[in-house]
């Protein structure tokens, strides 16, 4: 039987440079012992406190169906948690509740394209957003950024392709680059939505991971929370990735048909879940930077280990969980330079090919692994890059 077209092209197909990521599971399950930096996921468990909260409230009863916007609590939890970062007076009728911050983009692009419409994301960008807009039967479009903006997107380039677009994906601080958009970035981008008249779909899932400076939310900025989404989730901040629990924030009328689009497929999120992500983040903002601190402090290791060497280049490291590093000083393309430093040292890490074009002579190393492995790592990495280096000189 035939499968439609939506679900059979929801990846653009090809390798897209997760051979490496494949290869070292395939090392790892054939008993091989390899250092991996390569996905987003912190290497600690969720708060022992934060489970207390789950059981005592799935013990409690709370098994049932959950309203399915989200409960009240979560959702008023969430709209002040809004309101204090942004000053945009936000509303629990601002908020849905989904099953995690991958299930609020689909729900986000979902609200606002149509079939074949085109949606703008930025290119470094994160493994699902091309999928996600083609599942809504939307057209993908990148924005291309340079290495040598940080990354960040410049108003000649967003001109480029807005043209007739309906949407912009933004994601700060940003996953794979590490880089924390500025006051000045975000107006770029805000001027550009209203001169275009784009929905900005902004992806704030790292936002208690702050190294440098400080996130802003678009949400906040002059004339735009009416075209704002905001995507959030409990995953990165408070290391619940598996409780799947997120949100999307924005105009009530648009929550109020995501909530009709929620009753006809999520049906929402566990109650016992909800609670707990209340629990969590009653805790405020101490138990948020305990979870960071690990990021932090390796973030601060990779900083001096690379100020040693001169033949990579790191990518102002500012937030989230991951680095950029430059490797166009090898050589050899992100993708040679990841499949050899798995083969000769046993080390994973994820090609900036694997992120899009933008991020090409670039890997992406996730500081997901204790302290001490990770500078070992990282030494090692230096070492091998500048052999490298030198055979090509
Ligand atoms: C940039 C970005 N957005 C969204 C997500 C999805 O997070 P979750 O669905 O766990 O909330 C991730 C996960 O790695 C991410 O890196």
């Amino acid at each position: 039987m035939q499968l439609s077209k939506r679900i059979t092209h929801l990846t653009g197909g090809g390798s897209d440079g997760w051979d490496v990521f494949y290869r070292a599971r395939a090392m790892i399950a054939a008993g091989e012992e390899v250092t991996e930096l390569t996905i987003g996921e912190h290497d600690i468990r969720t708060h022992a406190s934060i489970l207390n909260a789950m059981h005592g409230a799935a013990a409690g009863g709370h098994t049932g169906y959950a309203m399915v916007p989200g409960t009240d609590t979560l959702r008023r939890t969430v709209a002040q948690r809004m309101t204090e970062r942004t000053g945009v007076p936000t509303g629990p009728e601002n908020v849905l509740i989904t099953p995690g911050g991958q299930s609020a983009l689909f729900a986000a692009h979902h609200a606002v394209c149509d079939e074949g419409d085109t949606a703008l994301y930025i290119d470094p960008y994160y493994a699902t957003y091309p999928g996600t807009i083609r599942g809504v039967g939307a057209f993908p479009k990148a924005v291309i950024t340079r290495p040598e903006d940080a990354f960040k997107p410049q108003r000649s380039a967003l001109d480029q392709v807005a043209t007739g677009a309906r949407s912009l994906l933004i994601n700060t601080p940003n996953n794979p680059t590490g880089v924390v958009y500025d006051l000045e970035t975000l107006e770029t981008i805000s001027e550009a939505c209203k001169a275009h008249d784009l929905w900005l779909i902004s992806d704030e899932v790292y936002d208690t991971q702050v190294w440098d400076g400080s996130h802003i939310s678009p949400r906040g900025l002059p004339d735009m929370a009416d075209r704002t989404l905001v995507v959030g989730s409990m995953s990165k901040s408070h290391a619940m990735t598996g409780s799947r629990c997120g949100w999307l924030v924005g105009p009530a009328q648009a929550i109020d048909h995501l909530i009709t689009l929620a009753t006809h497929t999520t049906y929402g999120v566990p109650g016992y879940i909800q609670d707990a992500a209340v629990f969590a983040m009653e805790q405020g903002s101490a138990l948020e930077a305990e979870i960071a601190a690990p990021f932090r402090r390796r973030r601060d290791l990779a900083q001096s280990i690379l100020a040693a060497q001169n033949t990579i280049g790191l990518i102002p490291s500012q937030g989230a969980m991951y680095l950029m590093l430059d490797i166009r000083a090898t050589g050899l393309s992100g993708e040679d330079f990841a499949n050899a430093l798995l083969d000769r040292h046993r080390i994973a890490v994820m090609p900036g090919e694997s992120f899009g074009r933008a991020a090409a002579g670039h890997i992406r190393v996730a500081m997901t692994i204790d302290d001490q492995a990770f500078a070992a790592a990282l030494e090692t990495l230096c070492a091998f890059a500048s052999a490298a280096a030198k055979k090509t000189a």
